[in-house]
Order: C-alpha cells, then sequence, then structure tokens
C-alpha cells in the first residue's frame, strides 16, 4: 500500500485527480468507480475543470458506484444517484448510459445486487476505484463487521454513519436505516484503488486502513491485501499513521522529485 501524506485537502484533490486522469488519458475507454460523500468532490471538481477546458475527455469512460440507499429514488435529491449525476455524469460529460448506480429503490434488492454484479463484470471490472472512508473505516457502506468476501447485497447502516449523514438530510430521522452497497469482495476486485481522506475526523480510520490489523472492524483495512491500493491524505487525516516519515520519504523518492504529482498533469 502507497501512502501519500500532503499538506492540505487541496493537495489530496489535486494528487488523486491526477491518477485519475492519466489513466483516462492512457485508456480513453476506463471503468472508473466512483464514490459519493464529501471526500472525493474535489477530484470532480478538477476533473470537470480540465474537461471544461479540453483537456480530458471522459466521454468513452464508463463509472460504477460503490453504493445506494435503500428506498430512494434516483430523482431523489438525497440519493447517490442525483449525487453522481451532479458531481460526475454531467460535469465530467460522461455518456449517462455509460453511469451506474445501485438500484436502491427495487423491488428485490438481492436480485438487483446480482444485477449489479453481473453489469460490473460484463463492463470489464473496475479499472480505478476512487474510495473515501467512514470515520469507523467503512468503505462503500461496508460497515464494521462486514465480510471481506461479500458481495453487493444490502447493509444496515450503524447509527455512527446515519448521525455523520444526517447533515445531507433534514434530520436523523430522514436518513435511511439500509442501503445496497457493493461488497469488499466487489471493491478488492478493481485494478487500482485510490482512498482519499481529509480532517482529524478520519485519522483513527486511516491508521487502522493502512497500519493494521487486518480486521473485519476496520473494513479499509482490507486494502492491506490489495497489491496497486494508493492512500491520499492531507496532515489532519495522517495523524495518528506510526510510519509517517517512511512514506513522505518515499513519496519524496517516487513522485515530487520526479515531478508526477500535482493537477493538472502535464
Ligand atoms: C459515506 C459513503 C462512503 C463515503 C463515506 C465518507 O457514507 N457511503 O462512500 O466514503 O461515507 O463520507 P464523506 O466523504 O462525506 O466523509
Amino acid at each position: 500500500m502507497e501512502v501519500v501524506i500532503l499538506p492540505d485537502g487541496d493537495a489530496v484533490a489535486d494528487h488523486a485527480a491526477r491518477l485519475v486522469a492519466e489513466l483516462v488519458r492512457s485508456r480513453p475507454d476506463a471503468v472508473l468507480g466512483v464514490a459519493t460523500g464529501s471526500s472525493p468532490v474535489g477530484i470532480y471538481r478538477r476533473l470537470a475543470a480540465a474537461v471544461d477546458a479540453g483537456e480530458l475527455s471522459f466521454a468513452r469512460a464508463a463509472a460504477f458506484a460503490l453504493d445506494e440507499y435503500a428506498g430512494l429514488p434516483p430523482e431523489d435529491p438525497h440519493s447517490y444517484a442525483a449525487y453522481i449525476a451532479g458531481h460526475v455524469t454531467g460535469p465530467l460529460g460522461l455518456d449517462p448510459a455509460r453511469v451506474h448506480v445501485p438500484d436502491g429503490n427495487a423491488a428485490d434488492l438481492a436480485a438487483a445486487g446480482a444485477a449489479y454484479e453481473a453489469a460490473i463484470a460484463g463492463a470489464g471490472g473496475v479499472d480505478l476505484q476512487i474510495l473515501g472512508i467512514g470515520a469507523n473505516g467503512h468503505i462503500g457502506f461496508n460497515e464494521p463487521s462486514s465480510s471481506f468476501a461479500s458481495r453487493t447485497r444490502v447493509k444496515a447502516l450503524t447509527r455512527q454513519t446515519r448521525e455523520d449523514n444526517a447533515r445531507f438530510f433534514g434530520s436523523l430521522a430522514d436518513v435511511p436505516t439500509h442501503c445496497l452497497t457493493q461488497g469488499l469482495g466487489t471493491i478488492m476486485d478493481a485494478r487500482r484503488i485510490v482512498l482519499v481522506a481529509q480532517g482529524s475526523h478520519k485519522a483513527a480510520a486511516v491508521a487502522g486502513a493502512a497500519e493494521g490489523p487486518v480486521t473485519a472492524m476496520c473494513p479499509a483495512s482490507v486494502l492491506q491485501f490489495h497489491p496497486d491500493a494508493v492512500l491520499v491524505v492531507d496532515e489532519a487525516a495522517a495523524a495518528q499513521l506510526t510510519l509517517t516519515d517512511y512514506y513522505r520519504t518515499a513519496y519524496e523518492a517516487d513522485h515530487a522529485k520526479r515531478g508526477t504529482h500535482g493537477f493538472p498533469p502535464q
């Protein structure tokens, strides 16, 4: 696992956006895994600006969202379908026919999960998965105790996650209790993982993800088994890591000196 510690959220978004842009430039029909929440917003803004400037095109790319609230139709402004439409599909100029969000409003959620797995496989799998991380270490909506072998399925949300996400809704009571989320096994099938985290409220989760132990109590710790996972974090989110000197030295050697950091890529 590569851990990149950068000064602030802007630098985190710059670096992660660069990784996405480099992929799409080398492979215009790339399949992206797209996260929701506040963490990746800066990535999407930078990519959209590059598209607007004519420096990048997602016209041939495809995207799969990680998760959706159960019981929310795509028209609901709180749905992740609405988030993806507003932050990803439109701004990046993706073909809506190639953008997929789990159908959390399906009558048969188990069947919808299986159909989502089939759609990802049918697209050839995810090339690069963008991830945020919950304060309790969840990725997607895979809450603590999730199976490392799990596939897209219904999950109950923890109270902490519902409280954390209540800021997007009117009140805690309005936050759905369940979701349809890619499993940890689904996420681990992505060929590359780029996880971004900003802020001190993510520090414990980031330390658990990067430095373990590997445990279902911190679902993101499964990424230690991934052959190409990058954690891009700001100083506040890095505060509980122990190997920070090592990560900084490795980053300087691998990126900063060669100028392969920041956004946009040259
Ligand atoms: C949400 C989403 C995750 C997201 C995480 C952190 O509930 N299901 O995909 O990464 O929690 O959210 P935020 O980036 O807003 O802190």
